[in-house]
């Protein structure tokens, strides 16, 4: 059975998975800790934890709370820094025979043109994941991925700062999201990861107060799901490049669900946090699936529940 995806088709990229299968930014941290216990070579391809110019601590906590079927978290992007990225991770990445796509995020335009050019070349460094779910603070902190215009003005400098493939990593908090799709595309996003979490509050009764430390985070899990394979869905009926879904995948059935909407690729995040073998699980339910139900390529399925009629 053929599990394959290419996902950046233009002739001067590419991005080939041996599978669908990849892990959540934020969520396998950067793979280092994990590799010790899991055979991360099994997978697609490995995420990075959102990266900044200099190293954060993240937020006060608490930082995460367990809701109905999800999880609210608001770390602040607690990470080494992109020069220790650099330095002390990529050399291990380099080693492993899966992509390693590296997650970025800025607090200016200038600042992901910064971080594109830091990773332009480094070895074990296979693609960027540009994270445009954040907000810009001379925009009145709309987020740059709610603007197709700010959207674009994001991955044009990123193009324009690296040749490796982009991949354009929208926010769910859209009206529609198909404008933002094209903006990423012709700017030179080489794919599509939808979606990040979606803003979310817990209350805490006792103290009257939120729970979040900060006030409110973002949702994930499977409490999200429907609502991340709508976004899916409609992005594909005008997508041009390949859709990575993640939001709420606990299954191969989940998996196999958003490839039919038409995503290519899926992300497996908070379910590691249930279950750290998820994405591994994952993939053998995908294998499953697809002998039960006599599928020779998982590229045919892509779609495959696009049409209504
Ligand atoms: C604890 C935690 C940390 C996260 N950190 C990041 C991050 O640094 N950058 C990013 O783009 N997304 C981040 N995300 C979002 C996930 O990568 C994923 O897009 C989202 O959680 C939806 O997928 P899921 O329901 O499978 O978790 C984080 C999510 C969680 C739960």
């Amino acid at each position: 059975m053929d599990l394959r995806v290419n996902l950046a088709k233009e002739s001067k990229f590419d991005l080939h998975l041996q599978n669908p299968v990849m892990t959540g930014s934020g969520t396998f941290s950067n793979g280092i800790e994990l590799a010790k216990k899991f055979n991360v070579n099994e997978l697609g391809a490995i995420v990075s934890k959102g990266t900044t110019l200099r190293p954060r601590r993240g937020n006060q906590t608490p930082r995460t709370h367990e809701t109905a079927s999800g999880m609210i978290n608001a770390i602040g992007f607690q990470n080494i820094g992109i020069n220790s990225l650099i330095n002390d991770v990529a050399p291990i990445w380099d080693k492993w025979e899966i992509p390693t796509i590296v997650n970025i995020m800025g607090d200016t335009v200038t600042d992901y043109g910064l971080l594109a050019e830091k990773l332009d070349n480094v070895p074990g460094v296979s693609a960027l994941e540009v994270n445009i779910s954040c907000p810009n603070v001379d925009a009145g902190g709309l987020e740059y991925g709610q603007d197709p215009f700010m959207a674009s003005d994001v991955i044009t400098i990123v193009r324009s700062h690296t040749s490796l493939p982009i991949i354009a990593k929208l926010t769910p908090s859209v009206s529609n999201i198909q404008p933002i799709v094209e903006a990423v595309t012709q700017a030179g996003s080489q794919a599509i990861t939808i979606s990040n979490t979606i803003p979310a509050l817990a209350i805490d009764i006792i103290e009257r107060k939120p729970v979040i430390a900060n006030g409110f985070g973002g949702l994930s899990g499977p409490a999200i799901k429907p609502i991340i394979l709508r976004l899916v869905w409609q992005a594909a009926l005008v997508s041009k490049i390949p859709i990575i879904a993640s939001g709420g995948i606990f299954s191969g059935k989940d998996a196999i669900e958003f490839i039919m909407a038409g995503a290519s690729a899926v992300q497996v995040g908070t379910a590691t946090f249930l279950d750290p073998f998820a994405p591994w699980r994952v993939i053998e339910e995908i294998k499953a699936w697809c002998l039960e139900n006599e599928i020779d390529s998982i590229s045919e399925l892509v779609g495959a529940a696009q049409d209504v009629h």
